[in-house]
């Protein structure tokens, strides 16, 4: 029999310190998130140098408590993993060097870790008998990648957003309708009160692209709507604004990502990134998913949004193919897909 590779992982590429230890890549020891969003609530969105500082103060602890609780010992780890791109150049940079560190002092292999390639490992966390190939649509507050998962580590990007991501359009039209941040749960909460039909959002088709995204229309025309109501003093239905502008978006992901499973002929789709924990879009693809015959599989919402299970779970299928980072291993805050 082999040996486990067991794996402590670290986080810190945006607002969330977390550390993990996961077991042969699909097995959680523990999962540790120290969350900031309470300190950059009072700004409205994240404030990078206040990140910076808050993951310098809470790393090493989030990392001693994700040992604890895993009852495993800095010397019975095979390997550190560490996010280091993309994402906040500064934040990125806490824990690239806390990485580096561990593996100099401990002289264990260290691996670097694309973050959306974690944001799609979180899928084999909780769903074991997944694997590649499978089409993944991600969807966080910083990207919206429609991705053609061929094996593990190889990824293919067929269609991408042309301007915000689809979290970033929860945030502001929370924002806008005075939901406050972030916004992506709160609108997924409002919206259950609300008519999905209430107010016809449009949904963006780039025609030379069919698998890109674009939401900085639809987020206008909320805003436009909500002008238009102000000035004819009309009351706004917050609740009917909040659950319209989800439909649109649930609707255009939902179409593109079957429509991309069809035409790759691939029967499984997977979910990740914060937004994959919006009740109606995991309603949405269900429905979809079921008419059409094919297989669709989602995170639990805690390995949705940013975490360092899925770091570790990417980083051991790096880990088994030998790939190794040197101690010059830098935070890429533009790293591509699929680039070492
Ligand atoms: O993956 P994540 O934690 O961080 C990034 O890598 O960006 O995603 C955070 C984003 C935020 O924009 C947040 O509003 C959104 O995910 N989000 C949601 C929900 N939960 C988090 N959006 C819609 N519905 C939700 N339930
Ligand atoms: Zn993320």
């Amino acid at each position: 029999m082999t040996k486990d590779a067991i794996i402590l992982a670290i986080e810190s590429s945006c607002d969330e310190t977390a550390a993990a230890v996961v077991k042969n890549g699909r097995e959680v020891l523990s999962n540790v998130i120290s969350s900031q969003i309470e300190l950059h609530k009072l700004y409205g969105g994240v404030v990078p140098e206040i990140a910076s500082r808050k993951h310098i103060e809470k790393i090493n602890q989030v990392i001693e408590e994700a040992l604890d609780q895993a009852k495993v010992s800095l010397q019975e780890i095979d390997g550190i993993a560490v996010t280091y791109g993309p994402g906040l150049v500064g934040a990125l940079l806490v824990g690239v060097a806390e990485a580096k560190a561990i593996s100099f002092a401990l002289n264990k292999p260290l691996i670097g870790v694309h973050h959306i390639e974690g944001h799609i490992s979180a899928n084999y966390i909780e769903n074991k008998e997944l694997e590649p190939p499978f089409i993944c649509l991600i969807v966080s507050g910083g990207h919206t990648h429609l991705v053609l998962v061929n094996d593990y580590g190889e990824y293919e990007i067929i269609g991408h957003t042309r301007d915000d991501a689809a979290g970033e359009a929860f945030d502001k039209v929370a924002r806008a309708i005075g939901l406050g941040y972030p916004g992506g749960p709160k609108i997924d909460k409002l919206a259950k009160e609300g008519n999905k039909e209430a107010v016809a959002f449009p949904r963006a088709n780039i025609e030379e692209a069919p698998y890109d995204f674009s939401f900085s229309g639809l987020k206008s025309a909320v805003l436009n709507h909500l002008n238009s109501c102000e000035m004819k003093k009309i009351e706004v239905n917050k609740a009917d604004i909040a659950a319209s502008f989800q439909e649109a978006v649930v609707d255009v992901l939902v179409s593109k990502t079957i429509m991309a499973a069809e035409e790759y002929g691939l029967d499984r789709i997977a979910i990740a990134g914060g937004v994959a924990a919006n009740s109606a879009l995991r309603d949405g693809m269900n429905k979809k998913c079921q008419e059409k015959g094919l297989k669709l599989y989602y995170p639990s919402p805690i390995y949705c949004t940013d975490n360092a299970a899925m770091i570790g779970s990417a980083a051991y299928y790096e880990y088994i193919k030998g790939i190794r980072h040197g101690l010059d291993l830098n935070a890429v805050p533009n790293l591509r897909l699929g680039q070492r």
